[in-house]
């Protein structure tokens, strides 16, 4: 099929105060993210992680970078080796941190130094309930967050959970930015629905680039 918008220069939308869509940012860069996607998860393989609460994630998961964000039956954290494999996170490949550097630098965060990149697998109806990124220590860095492959239904809503919510549609190479006011705001995403993405196949990528240490 003919993609007419596949050339189309990305373009900005704001969300909230401190939060920004890339609409495409990532969209030149998608494949060869993708395939640095495969080489991490031949190191770490993506797993379901279970919650402190018993329940297993539908989301699959695995990380690069210094520090991983993980769960288990005793909560969640961050740390630098992969529980699974007894080996350290694979390495933040420079693809990832050269599109988190333009991403967050586009949405007016120009210092920002992520140390670890949390990878989420989304197969069809696979959700992320409404949470807040909070297990993070230096809440003045934002979260960069690459969404590749099928499109999801994005939610965002306030810093309560019963604010009300915005639901965005986020495609292939989009990226969303948030931090200083809305840094701790509420978001998930809604149960992936069924499809096929000529660069993904049935599934949906998402990479969220986190400040997780000091
Ligand atoms: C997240 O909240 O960590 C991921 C959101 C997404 O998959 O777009
Ligand atoms: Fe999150």
């Amino acid at each position: 099929m003919l993609d007419l918008f596949a050339d189309a220069e990305p373009w900005q939308e704001p969300l909230a105060p401190g939060a920004t869509i890339l609409r495409r940012f990532a969209f030149a860069d998608a494949d060869a993210l993708l395939a640095d996607i495969n080489a991490v998860a031949s190191q770490s393989p993506f797993r379901q992680m279970v919650t402190p609460g018993g329940y297993t994630m539908s989301v699959a998961m695995t990380n690069c970078g210094r520090l991983g964000w993980t769960t288990d039956a005793r909560g969640y954290r961050y740390a630098p080796g992969d529980p699974l494999t007894g080996q350290p996170w694979p390495a933040m490949p420079s693809t990832f941190a050269s599109l988190c550097q333009h991403a967050s630098a586009a949405a007016g965060y120009s210092d920002f130094q992520p140390d670890a990149c949390l990878i989420n697998r989304y197969l069809p109806g696979a959700k992320l309930s409404l949470h807040q990124d909070k297990d993070e220590p230096d809440l003045q860095a934002p979260i960069v967050s690459v969404s590749l492959g099928l499109p999801a239904v994005f939610q965002f809503g306030g810093s309560r959970r019963s604010d009300p919510l915005k639901r965005l549609l986020l495609e292939h190479g989009d990226v969303v930015v948030w931090g200083g006011p809305s840094r701790l705001f509420y978001h998930g995403i809604q149960p992936l629905k069924p499809g096929q993405h000529p660069a993904t196949g049935e599934c949906r990528y998402n990479l969220t680039f986190r400040r997780a240490g000091n």
